[in-house]
């Protein structure tokens, strides 16, 4: 089984979304992160902003929605064409009901956990789920430091898919450069959001190449 690279534009250049998402072309999808500044400490863009950048991206978008009420706002986002769409455990009233409306409306369904959530109570959602993220820093800003105790829910999570025989990426987001990707990969993860380390690098295809690899070679491994 492969990897994916899903680098986010949270701290690309804004004033150029377009000529962004095309120095990342050689990546699976583009993370875009929508933050309402109620969910999480900070406001980004919202479903307009994915309209627009939805028919010029060379790779599908990836919405990973840090809201409030995602089970009201989050449809919208597959119906304009999103590939995966993430909302947080934390915030869903109805997260089994979201999943499928979600896959109903022909996105993948994905539900995320904050660093502080537990994946136990949320076991009955896996198998509406097409991935699962698990955030490996507090979500709400780009260029924090991996959350190392983060590893341990990786490992389980990963358990309990292959234990099920279910067919779910683990994605991780937060801290995912050269130095975290290979114990991230050996723990589990298959998907692996990175911004500071793709969009900070002179060359963010030679960028997203060497974490592939490197993700590759650890998957390899396991
Ligand atoms: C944080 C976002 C991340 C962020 C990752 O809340 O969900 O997607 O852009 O940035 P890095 O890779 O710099 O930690
Ligand atoms: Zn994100």
């Amino acid at each position: 089984m492969g990897i994916r690279i899903t680098p986010s534009i949270l701290n690309s250049d804004v004033s150029n979304l377009r000529g962004e998402l095309d120095r990342i072309a050689t990546a699976d999808w583009a993370h875009i992160d929508v933050m309402d500044n109620h969910f999480v400490p900070n406001l980004t863009w919202g479903l307009p902003v994915v309209e627009a950048i939805l028919p010029v991206s060379p790779i599908p978008l990836d919405i990973h929605l840090m809201i409030e009420d995602p089970d009201r706002w989050a449809p919208a986002y597959a119906e304009a064409g999103a590939q995966s769409v993430t909302f947080h455990a934390e915030a869903a009233s109805a997260p089994i009901r979201l999943a499928r409306e979600l896959r109903r409306l022909g996105s993948r369904s994905a539900m995320a956990l904050k660093p502080t959530t537990d994946l136990e109570p949320f076991l009955p959602v896996l198998p509406e789920l097409d991935m699962l993220l698990v955030m490996t820093v507090e979500p709400g800003f780009g260029g924090q430091s991996f959350i190392e105790p983060m590893l341990e829910k990786i490992r389980r999570a990963r358990s309990v898919i292959d234990e099920r025989d279910l067919d779910i990426w683990i994605q991780v987001d937060g801290g995912i450069k050269p130095e975290t990707i290979e114990r991230a990969a050996e723990a589990g993860a298959d998907t692996f959001v990175a911004g500071t380390a793709v969009f900070r690098a002179d060359d963010p295809a030679a960028a997203i190449a060497h974490l592939r690899e490197l993700g590759e070679a650890a998957h390899a491994r396991c």
